[in-house]
């Protein structure tokens, strides 16, 4: 590590940020790896939108920059704004975006209470792009100037392109979380995004006819990253590349697969302030306790014996919840507990609250966002389903690793790089870590969960697998380390 690297300046770039507004993993990303390179030794600092939840959460927020029309010229009816300055509860500095016409509303961030798209997300995070963009430029209304903007997701992917018309621009890293996810609008918006049209063509912003932010990101920027190795490989393909393949085979040389780590202070069974009752792989009787107070809460049949299955996560198709929808009653007749948490579609919520009615004891569903009961399903639970039709990264199947929550899983993404399928060779290693099943679907999903059951059934097998999932680092500290490398090696060139 280059001495004169150590401070270099980094503004990460993210629509969200735990705990203080969080839809996925995305938040716990944008919480955990700052956190690691502010250890580092990175200046690094956050921005974020203004949502009403962000000004409620960090009340200490100081006005550093009151926009006037001067600094947004080029954007189209600019309302009243500010740049706000605080820190997040881990101590990193927090750059905040606060233009109440945008972000001050009731709703989800990306969508209304009904589960529509916000109709002005084209110009809630394109505008917030250009604030970022134009931080990381000679025009910067504030001393700070990063070298570096670390941009993630289509919500910062316009970026990259108002710095190809910036004085100076800060050097870019994409990160891709979800290539799923695009950011994908109507091309008329472009002036009032203040971009200019010479960049609306394929080698651009441009993508099948339309602006695409994702696009405009994985074009423009210096580097490349997505949340695991696998995935970096497989949005080269056409199966899912998203129609991005070309460009990230193209660029593949500036492509890395970083994995994510986990935030060990709030995913900790020895500290973990959700739950009452604290283990490690030493003494699992906590786990124990926290089964039965999952079943407790659940509503389900307290039994200590009975494998429990967990699952936490969006009703979508890439979670494959339709997939355990349609094995639940199979799964429950082996016999088996089944929790899920989550909410999403509301087909498959529908047929979830239908299935924990008819089968009252053995099955229960929480719909909504739950902290809480995430870490006390992380930690009551057995087994822990994630059929990800794909996963860039995946968080849960590492929280339920370090929590002794053995997960089934299908070989995507970032499962693949982070869960070793159980078999005699890889017990005896001390390397199982889950079960493994190639294709998602129900029966390969049914016929690996039951592989999971005959392997909780004898306890010293069992027990093995817990400590050797346990006994896993997951910790931030290679990948941070990784993503310092990047900022460095760019800085080199
Ligand atoms: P994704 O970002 O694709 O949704 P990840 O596995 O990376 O998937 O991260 C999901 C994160 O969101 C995890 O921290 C998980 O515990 C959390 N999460 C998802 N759904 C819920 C929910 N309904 N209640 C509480 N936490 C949730
Ligand atoms: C995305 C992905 C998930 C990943 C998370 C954090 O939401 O779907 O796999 O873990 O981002 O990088």
């Amino acid at each position: 590590m280059t001495k004169h690297k150590k401070n270099m300046r980094v503004l990460f770039v993210t629509s969200e940020v735990s705990p203080i507004i969080k839809t996925g993993g995305l938040a716990d990303v944008s919480a955990a790896l700052p956190t690691a390179l502010l250890e580092m030794g990175v200046d690094i600092r956050v921005l974020l939108p203004g949502y009403t939840q962000v000004l409620q959460a960090l009340p200490e927020l100081k006005v550093v920059f009151e926009f006037g029309s001067q600094q947004l010229t080029d954007i189209f009816s600019m309302p009243a704004s500010r740049l706000l300055l605080g820190k997040l509860p881990s101590g990193v500095p927090i750059y905040v975006f606060d233009c109440p016409e945008l972000y001050l509303r009731g709703g989800g961030i990306y969508q209304d209470e009904n589960g529509f798209d916000w109709a002005d997300n084209a110009q809630r995070y394109g505008v917030f792009s250009k604030v970022a963009a134009l931080l990381g430029s000679a025009d910067s209304p504030i001393s700070w100037r990063p070298q570096i903007l670390h941009c993630n997701d289509w919500q910062a992917g316009l970026v990259p392109a108002y710095l190809q018309y910036a004085d100076k621009p800060a050097l870019t890293v994409m990160t891709i979380h979800n290539l799923a996810f695009q950011g994908n609008f109507s091309a008329e918006i472009l002036p009032e995004l203040g971009l200019p049209w010479d960049c609306y063509k394929a080698d651009g912003v441009e993508f099948y006819g339309q602006l695409s932010f994702m696009k405009a990101g994985l074009f423009y920027a210096d580097h490349l990253t997505t949340v695991s190795p696998s995935y970096a490989g497989e949005i080269q393909t056409e199966e899912l590349g998203f129609g991005m393949q070309g460009l990230l085979a193209h660029r593949s040389k500036l492509l890395t697969g970083i994995l994510n780590g986990i935030d060990l202070d709030v995913w900790n069974t020895t500290t973990d302030s959700y739950l009452k009752h604290h283990y490690d792989a030493g003494d699992l009787s906590g786990k124990a306790a926290n089964k039965r107070a999952l079943q407790q809460h659940m509503g389900l049949q307290l039994e200590a014996d009975i494998p429990l299955f967990g699952l936490v996560g969006r009703f979508t198709q890439q979670k494959g919840l339709d997939i355990v929808l349609e094995a639940a009653e199979t799964l429950i007749s082996l016999p088996a507990q089944l929790v899920l948490l989550g909410g999403g579609d509301i087909e498959m919520q529908r047929t979830a609250v239908a299935l924990a009615q008819q089968y009252p004891g053995q099955l229960a569903v929480h719909i909504g966002f739950d902290e809480h009961l995430a870490h006390l399903i992380e930690a009551g639970a057995d087994i822990f389903l994630m059929p990800s039709r794909f996963e860039p990264c995946g968080l849960n199947q590492m929280y339920s690793q370090h929590y002794g929550t053995i997960p089934v899983v299908h070989a995507t993404g970032g499962l693949i790089d982070t869960v070793i399928d159980f078999n005699p060779t890889t017990l005896a290693q001390g390397k199982a870590s889950g079960f493994v099943f190639k294709r998602s679907n129900g029966v390969n999903l049914l016929a690996t969960a039951y592989r999971a059951v005959i392997a909780y059934k004898n306890k010293k097998i069992w027990q093995a697998l817990q400590k050797s999932c346990m006994s896993k680092d997951f910790s931030w500290k290679g990948s941070a380390k990784a993503y310092f490398d990047i900022y460095a090696n760019l800085m080199d060139k």
